[in-house]
């Protein structure tokens, strides 16, 4: 049996995958494999492990006749023309559960540092710009009594909130389902879109990129967030207008913004790179080496599971 890896990940997937006995082929550069090369190097390949950065499309999936399993090392995976691959029969998985934790902490990572204007202050230091203790220097926002709302209540946005209310903060969510444990962890109330974007003083995105939460967040909407808000996106880049968000930054029409991921990964609009009210981190939401230990070793499980005839641990 044979696997196809486009780019190294931790140890671990490739140990467990030949211990059972799967031959592993890896794309071992330091870069994401440039599409044609991949579809020039999957041919024979029973399984493929994929990254987020991976386009895995039609074209893709055609150059695989063999292969029976997709498994992403992400629990999102947009990258991938799921549809597609059912109809011709191959299971795509991806990481739930195991980067929960590290990605809740990197969006708390990213209020504090929006609230406290944390690069503003290293800035100065940095810089040697730091005249000693001033009554107005670099006042931010706090938490405390604060409404946070979450977009999208599955179980990173819950572990998000549970933070989240340890700063004291009031939860409010929204979501296609009521979440019972949320609710009764955080006193979280559940609200529609509208209202929590009017309502909440952080506003934080925990859903998936689908059709229909492309540019969730238009001109409209963005336009009905509070003049103290901070926006904080760990989930995709595209589910915000960022060419909106980025008018409404400069014109301080929100406090702050807090990105994980871009609209059009990995290129950064450069009008980004000039502000000060936002702070950008490179997509490194399950970037701690316990998740992604946990990620590798899930992916290949998931792998083992289909070429042995079982079933996957986590389908998407
Ligand atoms: C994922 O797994 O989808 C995350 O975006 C990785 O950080």
């Amino acid at each position: 049996m044979k696997v196809y890896l486009t780019r190294e990940i931790p140890e671990i997937a490739e140990i467990l995958l030949k211990k059972n006995g799967i031959k592993v082929n890896v794309f071992r550069k330091d870069n994401a494999i440039p599409q044609s090369t991949l579809i020039k190097n999957v041919r024979n390949a029973e399984g493929l492990i994929s990254l987020l950065s991976d386009n895995i499309d039609r074209n893709v999936i055609d150059a695989m006749p063999k292969c029976r399993v997709i498994a992403n090392y992400a629990v999102g995976y947009n990258n991938i023309d799921v549809d597609y691959a059912k109809n011709k029969g191959i299971i795509v998985t991806n990481t739930p559960d195991v980067l929960t934790e590290s990605t809740a902490e990197i969006t708390i990572a990213l209020t504090l540092a929006c609230s406290r204007r944390l690069p503003e202050g290293q800035e100065l230091i940095q810089k040697s710009r730091f005249k000693g203790w001033g009554p107005k220097l670099l006042l931010g926002i706090e938490l405390t009594g604060k409404y946070f709302g979450i977009i999208g209540a599955g179980r990173i946005g819950t572990a998000a909130a549970i933070r989240a209310k340890a700063f004291g903060t009031k939860i409010l969510y929204c979501s296609n389902h009521k979440n019972e444990f949320l609710e009764s962890a955080t006193g979280a109330k559940k609200v529609t879109l509208s209202r929590l974007l009017a309502f909440s003083d952080v506003i934080s995105l925990h859903l998936p990129l689908t059709p229909k939460s492309f540019h969730l967040l238009n001109k409209d909407k963005l336009n009905s967030l509070k003049p103290t808000a901070i926006l904080i996106n760990t989930a995709r880049g595209e589910i915000i207008d960022e060419n909106e968000l980025i008018k409404m930054l400069k014109s301080n029409k929100i406090f702050a913004a807090g990105f994980d991921v871009y609209e059009n990964e990995p290129y950064i609009n450069p009008e980004l790179l000039k502000l000060k009210n936002v702070v950008l981190l490179p997509h490194v939401g399950s970037g701690t080496i316990e998740a992604r230990n946990k990620m590798a070793e899930l992916t290949a499980r998931n792998v083992i599971a289909v070429l042995s005839g079982r079933k996957a641990i986590t389908p998407v």
